[in-house]
């Protein structure tokens, strides 16, 4: 029995469920929780090979300034543009909590990452879900009328990784006085991004993540990006110590990598695009993806029955029990021998007439 002192709010939701982690050592192809493929830099497992015991003694930087400078060098910005957090997650939450007031609306187009809904029913703010438009396109005029303190737009988005352009963004915030977050977890897969309006539009925030693009899931560490006087307000919110030491340097060394986090990318697209042309000479179709997974609905429509179909044969991918979803899977772009496991899977299946 729930213990009756936990606040009601808490008592009657849902958390958020996350893909499954297969246990160390399981030998699976793991395709369902958007990591990147490949192994972290060279110049990653060479910062934690030198971290020291003083290191681990002190308290870290408590607004992870190396990483901050790192940051604003790649961006163009200055440091105050940047916020440091333990996964987008963190940037989310503090986000969450101070941007929208309990009882007030957070707003996103659906479907989509399904944290944002938990966040708003933990801030006692009410969640408003909004349709997406024909062919995944931005509801504009539904997102501006919900009367929502803030709308968080995952860009590209999941689990659909299809892409709202800047220019549509642009008229989203032009047309909305709250704030809009653009969670941009995905967005180094995608041919651009909204970094820009931040210089036209003092209503725009972005968050990044380290756990995609630079190979560091496991070491929780993401980051916004907005005008200074927006992350002075979320600097107050957060936790001291958001950030511990050990991931303050990995993700510094990752994302001074440049070259070899561009070289994964590359590798990604291209596998994505073979992926997805074997999958739709398959019968599959296909959502373009500017993100390094794709939701592909499966010929017979039974997303489930494919799914597990494919975990039997030890290749995981994700599928969501939700309306408007039930005849797909998502399926995160592997290394090419990975890829290749799963497009042998499932002719496997088709050819034995299950799920296909
Ligand atoms: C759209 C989106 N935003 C944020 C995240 C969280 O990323 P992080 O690992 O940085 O917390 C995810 C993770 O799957 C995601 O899909």
């Amino acid at each position: 029995m729930v213990p009756p002192f936990v606040r009601q709010t808490v008592r009657e939701m849902e958390g958020y469920s996350p893909g499954e982690q297969p246990e160390a050592g399981q030998r699976v192809v793991k395709l369902n929780t958007n990591e990147n493929p490949f192994p972290p830099s060279e110049r990653v497992m060479q910062a934690l090979a030198g971290i020291s015991s003083e290191t681990l003694r002190r308290y870290p930087n408590p607004t992870a300034d190396a990483f901050r400078d790192a940051a604003a060098k790649l961006h163009n910005l200055s440091p105050q543009h940047i916020l440091a957090g333990n996964g987008s997650d963190d940037i989310l939450t503090i986000a969450t909590r101070c941007f929208v007031p309990p009882g007030g609306i957070l707003a996103f187009p659906d479907p989509t990452y399904t944290l944002y809904g938990v966040l708003a029913k933990l801030q006692e703010a009410k969640a408003v879900a909004i349709p997406w438009d024909r062919d995944w396109s931005l509801p504009i005029d539904a997102l501006v009328g919900s009367g929502a303190a803030a709308i968080y737009l995952a860009n590209p988005n999941a689990p659909s990784a299809t892409f709202v352009s800047p220019l549509k963004v642009a008229e989203l915030a032009k047309n909305f006085s709250g704030l809009i977050l653009v969670d941009e977890a995905y967005v180094d897969f995608a041919d651009d991004n909204c970094v820009v309006l931040l210089e036209q539009f003092g209503n725009v925030l972005i968050s990044r993540t380290m756990s995609k693009a630079y190979s560091l899931a496991g070491m929780r560490f993401g980051y916004a990006i907005g005008r200074p006087n927006v992350i002075a307000e979320m600097m107050k919110v957060k936790d001291s110590y958001n950030c511990d030491a050990v991931s303050i340097l990995a993700a510094t060394a990752a994302l001074q990598d440049q070259a070899y986090a561009r070289w994964t990318w590359e590798n990604i697209k291209s596998e994505r695009a073979r992926v997805s042309s074997e999958l739709t000479q398959l019968g599959w179709t296909v959502l373009p993806s500017q993100a390094n997974f794709i939701l592909a609905a499966v010929p017979t429509g039974r997303g489930k029955e494919m799914y597990l179909g494919l975990k039997e044969k030890g290749i995981l991918v994700r599928y969501f029990d939700l309306p408007g979803l039930q005849d797909k899977v998502r399926i995160t772009i592997g290394q090419s021998h990975e890829n290749n496991a799963l497009l042998a899977g499932i002719k496997m299946l088709t050819a034995a007439g299950k799920a296909a």
